[in-house]
């Protein structure tokens, strides 16, 4: 008989053998500005998470400087909403001016700039609408503006989440062109329509105003032609490739690791999130124990980057465990 519980009869034997650890620096921190003064307000239905104007944000700041997390993910709430979401590329956007400050400030945390139009958009599409269909082609000039605009305000990483096709490439090509030849490109290059970003679209206010994403977001059936828009974006140019959301895609996290060689991020969205949150509160699970869990999984599963609205709390907690996990 193999006696496998030799390995497991105390925790610093289990800790020496664990194959899969947990590092600060793997964590991003998702962070919503919105404009306006004086705002801290929290989004019902993500508890913990807020939504703060750039004159409150030094709390925030200040706890993720101290966390050593890997960086900020920054989404930006406008007032002024349009069809063709021009505060998306204003150079005075909430987001530009969000990000100008937080690199002022706080040089050494790095900034990942979602590039999408839906937080912009008076219909919140994340590209151009023309008789009731999202444009292809002529959204892909406003992504490369906003791309462009948001690596001038001192966005260290340009992520485009929009899904649509040719984006990588336009987006490069722009990038390049303005002189911003170093700034890479993390994409959204696995994303599914999922059901699990409703709370982040209260939260942002970018819910479609009709109909939904699935002409451009992918079907959450498909893992082979998930695949295919990872090889897809590499060859466009990206850096990074993401898989989102997390946990009911770990077989895709785990089938593109095995693919390809580039640093894989996943989304451990907000309806992920969520559930996490409610059944905490109501008892039934431990949060903590719940969470470490699940992040630990991301990781065996591949993923290099996670992306988490947990991200501060699991900095806390790994403290809590001193040597890590
Ligand atoms: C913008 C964007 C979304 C998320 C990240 N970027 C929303 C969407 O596509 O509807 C979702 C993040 C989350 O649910 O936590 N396109
Ligand atoms: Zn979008």
């Amino acid at each position: 008989m193999k006696r496998f519980r030799r390995l497991r009869s105390g925790e610093p034997i289990r800790r020496l053998v664990r194959e899969t650890h947990i590092d600060k620096s793997d964590l991003i921190y998702p962070i919503f500005i919105e404009e306006g003064e004086n705002i801290k307000t929290p989004v019902d239905s993500m508890p913990g998470i807020f939504r703060w104007s750039i004159d409150r944000l030094d709390e925030i700041l200040l706890s993720v400087e101290n966390s050593k997390i890997g960086g900020i993910l920054v989404f930006g709430i406008p007032k002024h909403k349009d069809e063709r979401g021009s505060s998306a590329y204003d150079k005075n956007g909430i987001t530009q001016r969000a990000v100008r400050y937080i690199k002022s400030k706080y040089p050494d945390i790095l900034i990942i700039a979602d590039v999408c139009l839906c937080e912009y958009t008076s219909h919140g599409h994340c590209g151009l609408v023309c008789n009731g269909e999202i444009l292809n082609d002529e959204t892909l000039p406003l992504l490369a503006k906003m791309a462009v605009s948001l690596a001038e305000s001192g966005a260290d990483i340009i992520a485009p989440s929009d899904m649509m096709d040719g984006r990588v490439a336009y987006i490069r090509k722009a990038l390049d062109e303005s002189g911003h030849v170093n700034t890479p490109i993390l994409s959204y290059s696995a994303k599914f329509a999922s059901g699990y970003y409703s709370p982040f679209r209260d939260a942002a206010d970018s819910a479609p105003a009709f109909s939904d994403r699935k002409t451009y977001q992918m079907d959450y059936a498909n893992g082979r032609e998930a695949m295919g828009e990872i090889a897809e974006d590499i060859s466009e140019g990206a850096d990074m490739i993401m898989v989102k959301p997390a946990l009911a895609y770990l077989d895709l996290v785990r089938m593109a690791r095995e693919k390809f060689d580039l640093p894989l991020a996943v989304y451990n969205v907000s309806g992920e999130y969520a559930m996490v949150k409610a059944a905490a509160a109501m008892g039934y699970i431990d949060e903590k124990k719940i969470v470490l869990e699940n992040i630990t999984a991301m990781k065996r599963a591949g993923a290099d980057i996670i992306i988490t609205y947990h991200a501060l709390d699991v900095c806390g907690w790994l403290d809590e465990e001193k040597g890590g996990i």
